[in-house]
């Protein structure tokens, strides 16, 4: 534990699972305090069982009052936030001329306006001290034309929108906001994700279905879910100071700029 880092404290959303539990747990093992929130409670007590003292917030995070109580809870517990990751995401595959009002609010009410809300909380806070880094999780849907992932690539590009005005408002404050852009992980999300495109196109060699999309990535293989998280606690805890409203790809060359 270098003395850098012994004292920060992060939150971690969507933590219950995928990349999120592995942002925490790197996180840990570089001595910082972690609280972990999602909606799924084993899923975050199976992840706070990697480290001693981890603050679990169980919840649905698109709730009123969710975030402020979240970021409240972590300021209680140790007097300070100095990270933000927000990472919880959800995503559903259906043809564009059949979208429903449910998904779309689904998708938007945790993608979109629970991390501007954990922004808006979390950012007041490390106003207030001065200091502080938050990470959105974006991905390369969100500059793409999929039209039967509408909702989540428009959620997606509301996360690039957040972070630009995120990192305006909050630069002069000391408080550095960026973005990371994750490439294909197989996680839960993404794997019933391929399912079910894979079942739209009428595909039942879902193996070599799998396999022609990593084909389409320039390196040629798909996204180790630590490598990924790596480069988020990158740039939550080493990334230079000037770095600030950028968005990182970690896409293997599926996102070029
Ligand atoms: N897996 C990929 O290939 C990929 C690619 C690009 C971007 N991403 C993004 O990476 C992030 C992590 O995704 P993942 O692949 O680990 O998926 P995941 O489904 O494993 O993790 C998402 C987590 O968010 C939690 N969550 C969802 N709705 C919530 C709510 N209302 N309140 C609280 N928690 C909630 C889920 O319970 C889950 O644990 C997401 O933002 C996703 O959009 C993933």
């Amino acid at each position: 534990m270098t003395e850098r880092n012994e004292q920060r404290t992060a939150l971690v959303t969507g933590a219950g699972g995928g990349m999120g539990r592995e942002i925490a747990h790197q996180l840990i093992a570089r001595g910082v305090r972690v609280a972990i929130a999602d909606i799924n409670a084993a899923g975050l007590a199976e992840t706070a069982a990697a480290g001693d003292g981890v603050a679990h917030l169980p919840g649905d995070l698109t709730r009123e009052g969710a975030a402020e109580t979240a970021v409240s809870a972590v300021a209680e517990r140790w007097g300070r936030i100095d990270i933000l990751v927000n990472n919880a995401g959800y995503g559903v595959i259906e043809p564009f001329l059949e979208m429903t009002l449910k998904s779309w609010e689904r998708t938007l009410g945790i993608n979109v306006t629970a991390l501007a809300m954990l922004t808006v909380a979390a950012g007041n806070a490390m106003k207030a001290a001065g200091r502080g880094r938050i990470v959105n999780i974006t991905s390369p849907a969100s500059r793409m034309a999929l039209p039967n992932y509408a909702a989540y690539s428009a959620s997606k590009a509301a996360v690039d929108s957040i972070t630009r005005a995120a990192a305006v408002a909050l630069a002069p404050h000391g408080v550095l906001v960026n973005s990371l852009a994750p490439g294909m992980m197989d996680t839960e999300m993404q794997r019933s994700t391929e399912a079910t495109m894979a079942r739209m196109e009428g595909r039942d060699d879902f193996e070599t279905f799998l396999a022609e999309r990593t084909r389409r990535i320039p390196l040629g293989r798909r996204a180790e879910i630590a490598e990924v998280a790596a480069a988020v606690v990158w740039l939550a805890l080493d990334a230079p100071d000037y770095l600030v409203a950028e968005r990182l790809n970690m896409s293997g060359g599926l996102d070029k700029d």
